[in-house]
């Protein structure tokens, strides 16, 4: 019997985000191209009486830790599907920032459907699992496979994208999340229900990703929003979090000044990310911004193509 399993599961930012008009169903048909960098929160499942969830880290007090967690959604799901009971002590150790446009619940629920299956020997094909997370969240199936990968539907539809090189970015965390359908529901508001294109992937962005080519990447998301240098982004999010987070403008300003190449509000936010040109520059631009007082901290993170790694746990002492 495995004492425990522990998986380690990246954050994702979404280099694209294009949003179309409102559906029926309460969501929106999205082409996004998403990238996983090198924030991970650390997922561990052991076998226990009954289905427990526990969090530690930075805001953990904001996870909850009942049956509408993510992750205890994700256990539960899985258990029916094999026909077993969830019984699994599930703890999450944060180092996604919570609720801050990266997916870390949604990492969370991919990694505790990984740690399951693996706890309970689950002989599941990787499309039976990205079933079950789409059906937990948009974000969960690319959270399963993780490296860099266009996602249509909901952003469920997932083909994988060569990511040249590795990409060097800053990631600033601001004070409290904002709610996802809420920036949804602004920015319906903001455009206006009529005549939103349907979303399209922008061939530049996945070139510049193809090549691992910074300035290429942050010169085809100036040409995606017609902005001049350096103030490019390609998030159909970002004016409707910027709407309800008016400080972010702040943050903006003070990453491209200290030298990012751009910078972009993370999803449905109110965390921004800025792509430097290396490690040296993303070490310069995270100790500017946290000194900034704009944000609650900034952390360099890597893209690498990395996805979530499965490792067992030692047995408790
Ligand atoms: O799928 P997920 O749980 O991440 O979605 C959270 C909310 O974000 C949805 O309830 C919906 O309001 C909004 N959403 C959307 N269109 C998408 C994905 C999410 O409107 N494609």
């Amino acid at each position: 019997m495995i004492p425990g399993v522990t998986i380690q599961v990246p954050a994702k930012i979404n280099v694209q985000l294009s949003v179309g008009g409102p559906e029926p169903a309460g969501f929106h048909e999205l082409a996004t191209v998403f990238l996983t960098v090198g924030l991970y929160d650390e997922v561990t499942v052991t076998p226990a009486d009954t289905l427990r969830i526990t969090v530690s880290g930075p805001d953990s007090d904001l996870v909850p830790t009942d049956g509408s967690n993510l992750a205890a959604r994700a256990t539960t799901a899985l258990a029916e599907r094999l026909g077993v009971r969830p019984s699994v002590a599930v703890h999450i150790a944060k180092g996604i920032p919570v609720a801050g446009g990266m997916a870390g619940g949604s990492a969370d629920a991919a990694a505790a459907l990984l740690g399951c299956a693996r706890l309970w020997e689950a002989d599941l094909a990787l499309p039976e699992l990205l079933g079950i997370g789409a059906d937990l969240g948009s974000d969960v199936p690319f959270c399963l496979t993780g490296g860099a990968a266009l996602g249509l539907g909901r952003g469920e539809r997932l083909t994988a994208l060569p990511l040249g090189g590795p990409l060097h970015w800053v990631v600033a965390v601001a004070a409290g999340g904002l709610s996802t359908p809420a920036v949804y529901r602004e920015c319906d508001r903001l455009r206006g229900a009529a005549g939103i294109p349907d979303p399209l992937p922008f061939p530049p962005v996945l070139k510049a990703l193809a090549a691992g080519d910074a300035p290429a990447l942050a010169r085809a998301l100036d040409e995606y929003a017609s902005a001049p240098p350096g103030e490019g982004h390609a998030n159909d999010l970002q004016p409707a979090a910027l709407s309800l987070r008016p400080k972010l403008h702040d943050t903006l300003r003070v990453g491209r000044t200290l030298g990012a190449l751009t910078g972009f509000v993370s999803g449905s936010g109110p965390t921004c990310v800025f792509l430097v040109p290396d490690a040296r520059s993303a070490a310069l631009v995270a100790e500017g911004l946290s000194a900034s007082g704009t944000c609650t901290s900034a952390t360099a993170a890597t893209s690498s193509g990395e996805g979530p790694l499965v490792r067992y746990a030692p047995k408790p002492a």
